[in-house]
């Protein structure tokens, strides 16, 4: 069984965007796309950077350093230069809060 935490308000999440937050020392970038909300690493997988500061479209998050889009459902790059996927984590919604499983 995962252990789910809260990560955020839901009422803190943008339409279309991000925050970057720390779930028991992890950056997780949590996102609000299309309706859904989803929650990924927050360092891109090419260099060292936050997620959550990049464009949210078309159920990606595109890192603002080199343009690498990240698919918000598998983590997995949908361009260059980013070859590796980041983890994605289990997302649940219960009232305001957006809690997600590290594991
Ligand atoms: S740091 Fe994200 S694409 Fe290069």
């Amino acid at each position: 069984m995962s252990d789910f935490q809260r990560a955020c308000a839901l009422s803190d999440l943008p339409d279309e965007g991000a925050l970057g937050v720390q779930v028991a020392g992890v950056p997780v970038a949590v996102v609000r796309a299309g309706g859904e909300v989803f929650a990924l690493h927050d360092v891109c997988s090419h260099e060292e950077v936050p997620l959550s500061e990049g464009e949210i479209y078309d159920h990606t998050v595109e890192c603002w350093l080199h343009g690498s889009c990240f698919d918000l459902r598998t983590g997995k790059p949908t361009g260059p230069p980013a070859s590796k996927p980041v983890a994605t984590y289990p997302v649940k919604i219960d009232g305001d809060d957006v809690l997600i499983a590290l594991t």
